[in-house]
């Protein structure tokens, strides 16, 4: 089998020139096979965005121009052949959110983008929020050219002002507001938690999400209808996936999410949340605290599989579509099984 970008690292692994190549690499930076284990499912193409920089663009070349020079023949055939992507691959249902108005915080990067780019290809008006403008920026040209109807709003949803900013750019109708932005905290256990992780971390996770909810909930009251989709994590339903302050801000999401789901039960507002595992983000982990990072280690080994930005926003754009009718404060883990281990 030929091997390109697309294909899986378990393929790369198991391939006799590709493992050999790709072991070689790991082994540079004293890492082993093994340490892909949760990778490799996911097109070798997405370890750039999960390695956070520690594999970056530059080296994935340089992995399959050895993989080509190695390999000749085959290179030549999978160019023949032309790539194909392995796996599961995002399919559009064409108009899905036709008509609708759907805000999207994080939308700049990972889940966030993943989703606010899938709703506006299926024919949604996005209102696309997140603090880098920058990121927003590149989404916006990146969306242009395909009839994309996507506003940026750069802010921080933390922030009254800035909230208010963004449902005023959606109007006077939201059909559906995706909760997504969220930041991780460094693994600290609470004996050594420092304020300032503890408070940006509950800033932006849970209060960013009440503030949103709160100011989006009187129109969709006013329509009798509206869906609310929270991004919680593994960390919203154990202890053992995070640092104390993301892990009680994670449980603060399950408890919004139910208790919005009972309040609004009976006046067609539906609140679910999706429950990632291990996702290949790159999302910035500021620091491995010392007591809680070690603690936590054994239980990472236990991520069956990592998903791709593009397969948590399948989960999130159904919850967010009409197709969830009968589905409200269900915390749906979208995890590969972890969660069942
Ligand atoms: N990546 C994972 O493995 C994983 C697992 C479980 C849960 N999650 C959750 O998924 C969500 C998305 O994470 P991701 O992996 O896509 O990370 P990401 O870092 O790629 O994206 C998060 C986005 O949120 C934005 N953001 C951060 N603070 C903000 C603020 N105050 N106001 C507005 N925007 C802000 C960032 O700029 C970024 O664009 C988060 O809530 C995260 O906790 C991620």
């Amino acid at each position: 089998m030929a091997l390109t970008v697309h294909s899986t690292v378990g393929e790369w692994l198991d391939h006799p020139v590709g493992g050999r190549i790709l072991s070689g690499f790991l082994a540079q930076g004293g890492a082993t096979p093994d340490s892909l284990a949760p990778a490799r499912g996911l097109p070798l193409g997405q370890l750039v965005a999960l390695s956070g920089g520690k594999f970056p663009a530059e080296a994935l070349d340089g992995l399959i121009a050895a993989y080509r020079e190695a390999a000749p023949e085959e290179a030549a055939q999978a160019d023949a052949e032309g790539e194909q992507p392995t796996g599961w691959v995002e399919e559009i249902t064409p108009g899905r959110f036709a008509g609708q108005t759907v805000i999207v915080t994080g939308a700049a990067s990972g889940i966030g983008r993943a989703v606010a780019s899938r709703v506006a290809r299926e024919g949604g008006r996005v209102i696309a929020a997140d603090i880098s403008k920058e990121k927003l920026d590149e989404l916006a040209a990146a969306l242009t050219g395909l009839g994309a109807d996507i506003v940026t709003v750069a802010g921080d949803i933390s922030d009254q002002d800035d909230v208010a900013r963004i449902v005023l750019a959606a109007g006077d109708r939201v059909d559906a507001l995706a909760n997504v932005a969220g930041i991780m905290d460094d693994m600290s256990a609470i004996h050594e938690v420092s304020d300032t992780i503890w408070e940006r971390v509950l800033r932006v996770n849970l209060e960013g999400t009440m503030r949103l909810t709160r100011a989006v909930v009187p129109s969709m009251l006013e329509a009798k209808e509206g869906r609310i989709v929270n991004v919680a994590s593994e960390a919203g339903l154990r202890g053992s996936a995070a640092g104390v302050a993301y892990t009680a801000s994670k449980h603060a999401v399950v408890g919004l999410t139910k208790s919005n789901a009972v309040m609004y039960a009976k006046s067609g507002i539906r609140t679910n949340a999706v429950a990632p595992g291990g996702v290949a983000t790159g999302i910035p982990v500021p620091g491995q605290a010392e007591f809680g990072a070690q603690v936590l280690r054994p239980y990472q080994g236990n991520i069956p599989s990592l998903a791709t930005a593009e397969g948590l926003a399948a989960s999130i754009t159904f919850l967010l579509s009409k197709d969830s009718v009968n589905l409200n404060g269900a915390i749906i883990a979208s995890d590969g099984g972890w969660s069942a281990v």
